[in-house]
């Protein structure tokens, strides 16, 4: 036995305990509770499976990070050889080969050609708090402004524009200047913009964490306008809807937007090692980086290392070289077409959206006495229980992996790897019917099992951004 195999596999037998004594024991608890504590060993593809032989889609895909499918061989090979050259590394003073080429092919994504330039780190929050400083310093000005229910990160910048205040409860004071304005309200933002003092608004193309909504074109053309009207910088987090996850590379096409940065991470590569970047005008990088004496004035040790930037440009070269950004917006018209013919005539059902492979069922208050009764009694207890009673059979019985969206939002969410095929698309929508024909029963045993569980009061309506 290797010397790394020994250690996955005394890890294995013991995981659970140990993660309840060193790393969180609420979560292990939580894990537990809601039948979620599965001992994967095989991942491939969509799939997991369980020590049992027993194969899981993965709807959740790590919060949306394995794009071009688990333990992709390409990638992984690339990484093999990556390890295996003698190139140097984070010499820190040279110009490092793979991140000039990554900076270029990325850059070279951007319909707009204005995305020139590149700041690689580890992380979505580092690629966010780069976001920020970058927009103080190329525009002089103190204020940062969000819209409710955005999620940016949990680091400090990050977590003080979010929109959603369960992620900042026990953590304040925040960062003076960051304001969060009502989702898509443009008189809140035009009275906010006008006073010439905001920076940058930081947003979503599509909101995930606050439940898979987008806003209109006809916002988007006004919040454009008044950024360029009022000199503020327009931010766009990509970290989620990023690298062919809404059937285009960037989000920010749908509606032929021109940001002045744009953050993406998780996706870019495909979770085999921790990067983001934080792609910017040639304006706003030459504000920072304005003077000899400044050139590191941003930095970061790990940034450009070899792994991280050979696994992007692999990234890239799959969702190229098997069109996956073009399977993304073809596969998802078609999942979001048959899930809602196969639940148009559910009472509990409101909902079908999204773009590409970054879709949302959504539940609501239904029409007949019986279930309203049910339905009320559940969100008394916990407003987003009703989509954890989703998830959880979902998993348990029809072995399908996925995540609600949000604090107290009943929206399941769904972002499988782009390399999901149709077979197991048509999996998903019949196991997700017959999960909700088994919540039109009341009294049943979801609903009990809900209200048993609404009782213990343990359940997080989010375990997840
Ligand atoms: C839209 C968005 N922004 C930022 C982040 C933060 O990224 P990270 O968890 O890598 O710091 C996330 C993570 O889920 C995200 O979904």
């Amino acid at each position: 036995m290797t010397f790394i195999e020994e250690k996955w596999r005394q890890g294995f037998a013991d995981a659970t305990e140990l993660h309840g004594r060193h790393v969180n024991p609420q979560m292990m608890q939580v894990l537990r509770i809601i039948g979620f504590d599965k001992k994967y060993v095989k991942a491939q593809g969509a799939s997991l499976w369980d020590e049992r032989g027993d194969e899981y889609l993965d709807f959740l895909a790590g919060y949306s990070v394995f794009n071009v499918g688990h333990n992709n061989e390409m990638l992984a090979a690339t990484l093999r050889e990556t390890l295996g050259s003698s190139w140097p590394n984070l010499v820190q003073m040279d110009a490092p080969p793979l991140s000039a080429k990554l900076a270029k092919e990325l850059s070279d994504r951007d319909p707009t050609g204005r995305l020139q330039y590149a700041y690689f780190g580890s992380s979505g929050s580092e690629a966010v708090e780069c976001a920020l400083k970058f927009a103080r310093a190329a525009t002089g000005r103190p204020r940062l402004l969000s819209f409710e229910g955005g999620f940016h990160g949990l680091s400090m910048g990050a977590l003080s524009l979010c929109g959603d205040e369960s992620w900042q409860e026990g953590f304040g004071p925040f960062l003076p200047g960051c304001s969060t304005l009502p989702y898509g309200d443009l008189v809140a933002l035009e009275k906010q913009l006008s006073r010439k003092d905001v920076a940058a608004i930081i947003l979503e193309p599509i909101q995930g964490e606050g439940g898979v909504r987008e806003l209109s074109q006809h916002q988007w053309n006004e919040i454009q306008k008044m950024c360029r009207k009022y000199g503020t910088l327009l931010i766009l987090d990509e970290i989620q809807t990023g690298m062919g996850r809404t059937g285009e590379f960037f989000a920010f096409e749908h509606w032929n937007l021109e940001p002045d940065l744009v953050c993406l991470s998780k996706a870019l590569t495909n979770g085999m090692v921790p990067c983001s970047v934080t792609l910017g005008t040639k304006k706003v990088f030459e504000a920072v980086f304005n003077r000899l004496d400044r050139c590191v004035v941003h930095s970061s040790t790990f940034s450009e290392n070899n792994l991280a930037m050979a696994a992007a440009l692999a990234v890239l070269d799959q969702l190229e070289t098997r069109q996956l950004v073009a399977r993304s917006a073809a596969l998802g018209e078609l999942v979001r077409m048959k899930l809602k013919a196969a639940l148009k005539d559910f009472d509990l059902v409101k909902d079908v959206r999204g773009r590409g492979l970054m879709f949302a069922v959504e539940f609501g208050d239904p029409k007949s006495m019986k279930l309203k009764m049910a339905w009320s009694l559940v969100q008394k207890a916990n407003k987003g229980l009703f989509g954890q009673m989703i998830t959880m059979p979902l998993l348990t019985e029809q072995r399908i992996l996925t995540q609600v969206a949000g604090h107290n939002l009943n929206v399941l969410k769904l972002s499988p790897p782009l390399v999901v095929n149709e077979a197991q698309l048509d999996r998903f929508v019949t196991s997700l019917t017959e999960v909700v024909k088994e919540c039109h029963r009341f009294p049943g045993g979801l609903w009990d099992f809900g209200l048993g569980l609404a009782k213990r009061a343990i359940l997080p309506a989010s375990l997840s951004p």
